[in-house]
């Protein structure tokens, strides 16, 4: 099969992750004989030096036409001034895609339990996934604005789109272990109100799935002291965020999470959880785990490519295994030779 991508490798780290996932999904076209067809296109700071946008048209229209669109990461303090900032062309593309479901998936296999900063037995099997609402609450809330003595930013909800995550959420779990946990600050917020409001009333049309509510100071808490106990995590834009980062620590690096994004149609976004890291960028050190997983979630929610995105995740738990580690894990290995080192076990089928 032929499959065409748009590569938005942006800034930072980016570029080098982005080398890196594409090799790898190279490896596989070979191996599993498919024709990946890549498109790269300007997005981010790159493309505010370009074209003084971060998000040009031609990117846009790329990515509507793209089978899928793999995200390196955006970025730098040199443009946190400028009108219009690489954060703000992420969020416009996510809003121009309606790509409200953003799925950070969160396991750790035993063979790297012990890179973790926190107990191999508390992280140990950990297994679940946060599904973030990816565009709406307070990044796009009406008004928002910086005056010289006081900002609002304004935290809105539709019932609509609090019933569509949580929907998705509902049928996710379904498909897994069967557990939800919605996350909100009902106890304070009217948008969380409602949000838990109608996770009761969807939670009928499933009535196999257990359900649990927490607050998010309490979930903060929650995800490091028993993480093996959450299936699928849902939560508001804001809080999905930080609570994704957050739950990175249990893998051992941030650098080791990919997520993607969908929409009701067209295609998928995916992309490391991660920054652009300006403080590693160019050194040839960034863990690119958190793209290859990325590779891997594209392969199979986007193609159902099922066996090629097992065979990544296999061998790349293999190469950990023997001890090819990047520096955020305690290890040597740059990005590059751990790139090669995964290229090779693909190709030789996975073996030890
Ligand atoms: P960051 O996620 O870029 O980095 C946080 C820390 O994690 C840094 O110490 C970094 O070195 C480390 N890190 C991140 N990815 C790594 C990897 N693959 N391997 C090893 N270490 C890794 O967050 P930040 O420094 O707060 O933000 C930097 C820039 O990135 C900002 O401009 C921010 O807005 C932007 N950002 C972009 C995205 C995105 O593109 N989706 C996500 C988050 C932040
Ligand atoms: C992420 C990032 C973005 C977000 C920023 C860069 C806009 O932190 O993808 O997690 O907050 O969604
Ligand atoms: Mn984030």
């Amino acid at each position: 099969m032929a499959y065409q991508i748009t590569a938005l490798s942006g800034d930072g780290i980016g570029p080098e992750l982005m080398a890196s996932g594409l090799q790898v999904l190279n490896q596989i076209g070979e191996r599993f004989e498919h024709r990946f067809t890549i498109q790269e296109k300007p997005f981010g700071g790159i493309a505010i030096e370009e074209q003084g946008n971060p998000l040009p048209a031609e990117t846009v229209t790329a990515c509507q036409q793209a089978d899928a669109i793999l995200l390196g990461a955006i970025g730098g303090e040199q443009w946190q001034n400028s009108e219009n900032t690489p954060e703000m062309g992420l969020l416009r593309l996510r809003k121009e895609l309606r790509l409200f479901a953003n799925l950070r998936p969160i396991t750790v296999p035993n063979s790297v339990a012990h890179l973790s900063p926190l107990k191999a037995e508390i992280v140990t099997g950990s297994d679940f996934v946060v599904v973030r609402e990816l565009t709406g609450g307070l990044y796009f809330g009406e008004p928002k604005e910086l005056r010289e003595f006081d900002a609002v930013d304004t935290l809105h909800y539709t019932k609509k789109e609090i019933d569509r995550i949580v929907r998705y959420a509902f049928e996710l779990a379904m498909t897994r272990r069967k557990k939800i946990t919605s996350v909100d600050k009902a106890n304070v917020l009217a948008t969380s109100k409602l949000w838990r409001q109608t996770v009761e009333e969807i939670r009928t049309d499933f009535p196999e799935v257990t359900v649990e509510h927490l607050y998010v100071d309490a979930a903060s808490m929650l995800l490091i002291q028993r993480p093996t106990e959450f299936d699928v995590l849902v939560t508001e834009n804001l809080f999905g965020d930080i609570l994704s980062d957050e739950a990175s620590v249990l893998t051992g690096s941030l650098g080791m999470l990919p997520s993607a994004s969908h929409s009701v149609s067209g295609p998928s976004l995916y992309e490391p959880i991660h920054g652009s890291a300006p403080d590693i960028a160019g050194k040839n050190c960034a863990n690119p785990m958190s793209m290859i997983l990325s590779v891997a979630l594209m392969l199979r929610q986007s193609f159902g490519l099922h066996e090629e995105a097992n065979a990544i995740e296999l061998a790349a738990d293999q190469i950990m295994r023997n001890g090819y580690l990047t520096a955020d894990l305690g290890g040597s290995t740059t990005t590059t030779d751990f790139t090669k080192q995964l290229c090779k076990k693909i190709r030789e089928g996975g073996s030890d």
